[in-house]
């Protein structure tokens, strides 16, 4: 076998057989295959050549997959579990929901062994107003800080297309979150880089996540020299925003991202249409380190929601028929300018009915304003506001607090691992 490096990006890749990721630098545990040893870890970066760089090339090296390299998973599992110490395996996160994740939300998920996040609030200075809030229940509740103690044990997301850099570095320098949480860039990786190089030199203890929706966001972020510790692929069936015509389930697309980032140290998390533990246990298969939920935590008691919209997440059901991606009721809420590349998930009402049937706009945004005056009676199949949720509402049937709902689905997800395991022998 022939190998030739060739370095791409900054990225040194491998052309050779067309099938392998080479460590020179392997320490540790090794695995030979065709003569070549590899370590059974996930390695720096740097001590690792990666075999090639475009989702066509990788297509030619799936063959190189045996078991360690699927389960290398569980090496990051340990890994997320030593940075963010008050965790629980397997590690439910709790997704930031623009405004309906305040601090309550976050804290109880990560009182209860998960992580949780606050989404990004109604205006920027929310934020911080909102890590006040988490810092002095975190305070009160006892939750052991992360490694060193120096950050908070919870998460913030921002939303770049629209995010203000400056204040969201203000806030993250001042409350230290363990994590932040990056989404919709408006000009791709550019956009992502030069948030995550602010917001390291911001708070350097405060890891970047960043979540994608496709194999070659998770390319460019992993090829990118401010590489972030985590990656978050968001599957189809997800609530709130995701990607608006190109979007897979996790099933697929985190094993494919999986293969194309193998050795590249970024641990992945899921997420898209999990509510349970079955969801949980699906997501740990395919190669996840860990779930983030958001859906699940709209109906529970710490979600920052009105009781017409939570009502209507417990009652709907079968997600493919009842929600649907669609820019209408970021419209008719007077919300414009996100990138033609993400749409929301929302469930169905009478607006998208009609607009189906051909109701011209301003019919469809004058009955929607005066739903929206009448409160609860806005959301529900005759209400008209948007009602973003994932195409897993028809998983959940309750109302329950945030700690409950983690301590429950880690339970269940870890049943069903244990008897999985047991088919084996
Ligand atoms: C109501 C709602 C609001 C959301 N807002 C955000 C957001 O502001 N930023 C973000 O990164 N993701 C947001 N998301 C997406 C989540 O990060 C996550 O991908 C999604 O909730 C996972 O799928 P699930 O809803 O099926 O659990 C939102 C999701 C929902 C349901």
């Amino acid at each position: 076998m022939r190998l030739t490096t060739k370095s791409q990006g900054g990225w040194p890749s491998v052309r050779g057989n067309g099938r392998y990721v080479l460590s020179t630098r392997a320490r540790g545990p090794c695995l030979r295959f065709h003569g070549i040893s590899q370590p059974l870890r996930p390695r720096p970066v740097a001590a690792t050549r990666y075999l090639s760089t475009s989702p066509a090339q990788y297509r030619n090296t799936s063959n190189l997959h045996n078991m360690q390299d699927k389960l290398q998973s569980l090496a990051f599992r340990e890994r997320l579990a030593a940075a963010y110490p008050w965790t629980k395996a397997p590690l439910i996160v709790g997704a930031p929901m623009r405004v309906m994740s305040g601090p309550e939300l976050a804290v109880a998920v990560s009182r209860a062994g998960g992580f949780g996040f606050i989404g990004p609030g109604e205006t920027p200075e929310a934020t911080a107003a909102d890590l006040e809030t988490a810092k002095g229940l975190v305070e009160a509740s006892g939750i052991p800080q992360s490694g060193s103690g120096s950050t908070l044990p919870i998460g913030v997301g921002f939303q770049l297309w629209n995010g203000n850099l400056d204040i969201a570095a203000s806030a993250v320098r001042r409350y230290r979150p363990a994590a932040v949480w990056l989404f919709a860039p408006q000009n791709g990786q550019p956009d992502v880089d030069r948030w995550t190089t602010r917001l390291r030199e911001a708070a350097p203890q405060t890891k970047i996540w960043l979540q994608i929706g496709t194999l070659q966001e998770a390319l460019d972020a992993v090829r990118s020299a401010s590489r972030p510790n985590v990656l978050v692929v968001q599957g189809a069936e997800a609530g709130g925003h995701g990607r608006a015509s190109d979007g897979i389930g996790f099933i697929t697309l985190l094993p494919e991202i999986a293969d194309a980032t193998q050795g590249s140290g970024v641990p992945l998390i899921a997420a898209g249409g999990v509510a349970d533990g079955r969801g949980v246990a699906a997501a740990l298969g395919v190669g996840a380190a860990g779930v983030a939920m958001g859906t699940r935590f709209l109906a529970s008691q710490e979600a920052r929601i009105k009781k017409g919209y939570q009502d209507e997440v417990v009652r709907a059901t079968d997600g493919g028929v009842n929600t649907v991606r669609t820019q209408l009721y970021n419209h008719l809420r007077g919300t414009f300018g996100w990138p033609d590349q993400f749409s929301p998930r929302t469930i169905i009402n009478r607006s998208w009915v009609e607009h189906q049937a051909g109701t011209p706009m301003e019919d469809l945004k004058k009955r929607h304003d005066e739903a929206v005056g009448k409160g609860d009676a806005a959301w529900g199949p005759e209400g008209r506001t948007a009602t973003y949720a994932g195409a897993g509402v028809g998983l959940i049937r309750s109302v329950a607090p945030a700690g409950e709902i983690v301590e429950g689905v880690r339970k269940e997800a870890s049943e069903i691992i244990q008897r999985l395991s047991g088919l084996s022998h």
